[in-house]
């Protein structure tokens, strides 16, 4: 099976089939491509973004690892230490990586904030400068599923960890909301590389299943969700035009296509109508299903 593009399914954009092959993008490639997701990332202001929408997972990913004063952990894709900072105020010691290394002054300073210190490394979720065996547990919150080789991410957050030691994940599901919010951006977007899978995949139990197979001695999967809310589909829209890398860059994409950037606009206005359960016409109140992953490394 080999496919180019996101499938569509049920209306949404959710599947890409491919051969995950780490040699079919070559180095240089490879290099270009992250940089282009670095520079995405870069954009807006990530920490105000987080801090409104997702912080409140990084204690569960925290809880869900039983993360504990005597070990030694690693984000990855960390932003600005949603889940590192979390595992330091309980006492742990803590390393936060991310391919975007602009994320880390604010994280350092809502660090300092909390009164704690961590260890800050830019890092590619496929190749990880760490050793084999490093960690005791290894974490990433909406992060590692946006690296497009699946199994080179498996197989490495599974090499830093220490066998018996854990690995706890959060990934939006293709079937919530997050599935439909990507799949709105994605006509927009620059198409993804061939072999690149639909992060979305990190969502579904069967794909998390095969990615660690026998290498994991136990493998928790539950689905939860969040909720982002605003006080109006405006103010839900105008935060993220402001805030969130993926959607600036795709404006600035469109700086000459104005008719494009208002499709697009009322197209993000029409996701936020369609999944909104707070009041009509007044807050909005979006649910978004996540499915949180605990692994435990075969010893
Ligand atoms: C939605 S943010 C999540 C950040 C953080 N974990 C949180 O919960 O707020 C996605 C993060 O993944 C990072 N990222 C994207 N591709 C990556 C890759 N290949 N390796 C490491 N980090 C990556 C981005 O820089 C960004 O910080």
């Amino acid at each position: 099976m080999k496919e180019s593009r996101w499938k569509q399914k049920d209306g949404m954009e959710i599947f890409l089939i491919a051969e995950p092959t780490s040699d079919v993008r070559t180095s240089a490639e490879n290099t270009r491509l992250k940089a282009a997701h670095r520079a995405m990332w870069a954009l807006g202001d990530y920490h105000r973004f987080a801090t409104a929408t997702v912080w409140e997972l990084g204690p569960v990913i925290v809880d869900a690892c039983g993360i504990s004063g005597s070990q030694r952990v690693l984000d990855v894709a960390t932003g600005t230490g949603n889940v590192a900072i979390r595992a330091a105020r309980a006492g742990a010691s803590v390393v936060a990586s991310d391919l975007t290394p602009e994320h880390f002054d604010a994280g350092r300073r809502a660090a300092r904030a909390e009164g704690v210190e961590l260890e800050w490394v830019e890092a590619d979720a496929e190749a990880l400068p760490f050793a084999d065996a490093e960690f005791d547990v290894v974490t990433s919150c909406f992060g590692a599923m946006f690296a497009p080789n699946h199994q080179t991410v498996a197989n490495e957050l599974l090499r830093v960890c220490r066998p018996g030691g854990t690995i706890g994940l959060i990934a939006f599901t293709p079937e919530g909301r997050g599935g439909d919010f990507f799949a709105m951006l994605s006509p927009y977007a620059p198409p993804a590389p061939p072999e690149a899978l639909s992060p979305l995949l990190w969502g579904n139990e069967e794909h998390v299943r095969e990615l660690f197979g026998e290498q994991v001695e136990s493998l928790e999967m539950i689905r939860r969700e969040y909720v982002e809310g605003a006080v109006s589909p405006r103010a839900y829209y105008e935060f993220f035009r402001d805030t969130f890398g993926p959607l600036v860059a795709i404006r600035e994409s469109l700086a000459d296509q104005p008719e494009r950037a208002a499709a697009l606009e009322r197209d993000f206005l029409e996701f936020v109508n369609r999944s909104n359960r707070g009041s009509s016409g007044g807050s909005v109140q979006i649910p978004y299903e996540y499915l949180l992953i605990v692994g435990r490394k075969r010893v």
